[in-house]
């Protein structure tokens, strides 16, 4: 069988991809810790379409900045790149805006690329999600079973007491039911104040992360982004759109989507050959934030292919100041 364009090209694209992630995050990363959400991304976004553009792909942006009106640049629908193979992409160019200003852990400068047609074209609603890391059997996680059953099912795949599992949910008001549940269990929590996408991705190493289950809901198109990053390292996900207003699944019928209720795996939210890159803004669990020394600048990088399931850090030294 041909070998698809993706993966043709993807053993080049997978460093080019190294470079839109790590030029968002040096720009976002000048603006930590200033209190200003919205210029942190803006500087984001033109870092990482400035260097998008630059990649011989025929890009469009399937998870972006937004709806054209109201998001000038990587919106929804751009077309990006120096031409190349049809792909969609995935992006967000600074995941955990206030992370980000308030300079917490673990903001992200995130981008997939999937074959066209491969990637969920998620309405940007809430999406209930459940994910645990690589190494469990198929069908350990259930959207529709309790948290308790969840936790216990987790714990005895893993072969430990309920009491070392820990979960990672967003701290919101809208899980604090979610949170009560988990808690009864015995096992531990780690709320995040936001930036699932990262939430998600760390269930990949609880060695290195301490978290073993996602629970909660957060942003679909987020959603779809970490189900790109699981598509490369394994591990399982679930989620589910929250269309709870006519109005949402009215939208969401307008992007093909035709069951409201639909449980998306994994492999339905992003197909086919998939790259994945994210670098860190911020110091976090499993990436370092960017570092600016005196005549250089580093940044800490994780780079994945679905193809071969490489997971790749890039560790950078950039010394040729001028192009940041
Ligand atoms: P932004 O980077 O757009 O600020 O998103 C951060 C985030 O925490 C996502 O990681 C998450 O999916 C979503 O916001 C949760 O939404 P909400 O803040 O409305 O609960």
């Amino acid at each position: 069988m041909a070998k698809s364009v993706v993966a043709g090209l993807d053993r080049i694209l997978t460093m080019e991809l190294v470079r839109v992630t790590e030029r968002a995050a040096v720009a976002a990363a000048r603006l930590r810790g200033r209190g200003d959400e919205k210029a942190a991304d803006q500087v984001a976004v033109d870092a990482m379409r400035q260097e998008l553009n630059r990649l011989a792909i025929n890009g469009t942006v399937v998870i972006g900045e937004g709806e054209r009106d109201e998001a000038p640049m990587l919106y929804i629908g751009e077309e990006v790149g120096s031409g190349g193979p049809d792909v969609d992409i995935a992006l967000d160019p600074l995941e955990g805006t206030t992370i980000c200003a308030k300079n917490l852990p673990n903001a992200l400068a995130v981008i997939a690329i999937a074959e066209k047609g491969s990637l969920l074209f998620a309405p940007d609603v809430y999406m209930d999600k459940i994910a645990v890391g690589p190494g469990y059997p198929e069908g350990v996680i259930d959207i529709d079973a309790s948290p308790a059953d969840n936790i216990a099912s987790v714990a005895k795949a893993k072969g430990v007491p309920v009491e070392e599992i820990t979960a990672c949910i967003l701290d919101r008001p809208r899980h604090s039911k979610l949170i009560e549940a988990v808690r009864e269990t015995g096992a531990a929590i780690r709320l995040i104040g936001d930036g699932d996408v990262a939430g998600v991705i760390h269930t990949t190493d609880p060695e290195e992360t301490g978290i073993d289950i996602y629970l909660g809901t957060g942003g679909a198109p987020e959603g779809v982004l970490a189900a790109a990053a699981l598509r490369c390292t394994g591990g399982q996900m679930l989620g589910r759109l929250m269309l709870d207003t006519p109005e949402k699944v009215a939208r969401a019928a307008t992007m093909g989507i035709t069951d409201p209720k639909k449980v998306y795996r994994v492999e339905e939210m992003a197909r086919g050959d998939v790259l994945f890159a994210a670098t860190g803004v911020t110091d976090g669990n499993m990436l370092a934030g960017v570092k600016f020394g005196r005549d250089s600048i580093t940044t800490h990088t994780i780079v994945l292919r679905s193809s071969s399931k490489t997971v790749r850090e890039i560790k950078a030294r950039h010394q040729d100041l001028e192009k940041f």
